[in-house]
């Protein structure tokens, strides 16, 4: 019988959020981090029980004991820190986005290749087992023809110009942070966008956006309406209407129920529990991927990380923007 190759060793790069939502994910294979400073390094190794803390990034990369990097500081900083590990010969999964516009993408995209390393954008929703059961009925004919997709993203996030949020240096903005959410499903039914409009409300003084709402269209003529937003009260959904029937997700991030509906038919609910949110899914295909020698998921294909770049781009470009309607109450920190 075949000899299965061994479950990955994983290094994440950076503390944050992500980081720990990694961390929590992937239990003992998490066996490294890498952080600026040596004393976040060795809190995060103390709290989640690791063997190796390095105090810089570039020894992380280099660390002989780790297979797969976690990238998941803040998205400037994703394209030089992914060709850090693939130019070390580490497979990387990337916090989306891969990286801040479509040329950056390219070159990463092209580094993996050339080097034959798995590379792979996060997109943790896609893994679970509810948007791929609805992913494939969708293909199946249960809805017909794919009409449209409607979806949302909108988070509430506590005014301060120092996070990242609200900071164009780290980033910031609505668009490329809750924004990839409803882009994400909208790509995978509707393929490449054309993107007609956008407007973005602007922070105020500030160029970055609080919400941006996108009307694009699909090569075959179905129609996307979305929006993500970062000041307004939470609301995740997803609505992809077809010829004879809707299917409607709640909570993208952490679905797990959708709503069947079709013509002569009483709605039809469908369930999948996830594991514990969507990361231990996602951690899963990266390692399934690396056993079959993959360097690319079907799942979350390089194709769609491009397209996604892609459309980003035309948003910025073709937005206009606003001042914001809402109100920032929060006092900044000063
Ligand atoms: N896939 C998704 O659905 C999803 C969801 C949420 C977030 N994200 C993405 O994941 C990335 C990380 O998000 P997060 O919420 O974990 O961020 P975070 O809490 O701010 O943490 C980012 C970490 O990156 C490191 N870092 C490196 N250079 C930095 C810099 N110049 N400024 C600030 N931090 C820096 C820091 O760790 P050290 O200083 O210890 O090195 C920091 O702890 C972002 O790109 C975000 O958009 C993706």
């Amino acid at each position: 019988m075949a000899k299965e190759n061994p479950a990955p060793r994983w290094g994440v790069m950076g503390t944050g959020g992500r980081a720990h939502a990694l961390a929590r994910a992937l239990g003992p294979h998490l066996t490294a981090v890498g952080s600026r400073s040596h004393g976040r390094a060795r809190a995060f190794a103390h709290t989640w029980n690791l063997p190796t803390a390095h105090d810089n990034y570039a020894d992380l990369a280099a660390d002989p004991g780790v297979d797969v990097v976690h990238v998941a500081t803040p998205h400037p900083w994703h394209h030089p820190h992914t060709l850090l590990a693939l130019h070390a010969g580490k497979h990387v999964l990337v916090e989306a986005p891969l990286a801040m516009n479509a040329s950056q993408t390219t070159h990463l995209l092209h580094t993996a290749h050339a080097a034959g390393c798995f590379l792979m954008e996060g997109s943790p929703p896609r893994h679970l087992p509810i948007h791929r059961l609805v992913h494939r009925i969708v293909a199946q004919g249960a809805i017909g023809q794919v009409s449209s997709v409607h979806a949302q993203y909108h988070l509430q996030i506590p005014y301060d110009p120092a996070h990242r949020h609200f900071d164009l240096e780290q980033g910031g903005g609505a668009l490329l942070d809750a924004g990839i959410h409803p882009l994400r499903p909208t790509h995978w039914y509707l393929g490449e966008l054309t993107v007609v409009g956008a407007t973005r409300p602007l922070a105020p003084g500030q160029m970055v956006d609080t919400a941006t709402t996108v009307l694009a269209h699909g090569a075959g003529g179905a129609t996307a309406t979305l929006s993500c937003a970062s000041q307004t009260p939470s609301t995740q959904q997803a609505l992809i209407t077809g010829t004879t029937g809707q299917i409607q997700i709640q909570g993208l991030y952490r679905a797990e129920h959708a709503v069947l509906h079709r013509q002569g038919h009483a709605p039809q609910p469908l369930y999948r529990p996830a594991q514990n949110g969507a990361h231990p899914h996602q951690s899963q295909e990266v390692t399934r991927c690396l056993q079959q020698g993959r360097t690319q998921s079907p799942v979350m294909p390089w194709a769609h990380s491009r397209a996604l770049a892609q459309t980003l781009d035309r948003v910025r470009d073709t937005a206009t923007l606003l001042p914001d309607p809402a109100h920032l109450t929060s006092t900044p920190r000063t």
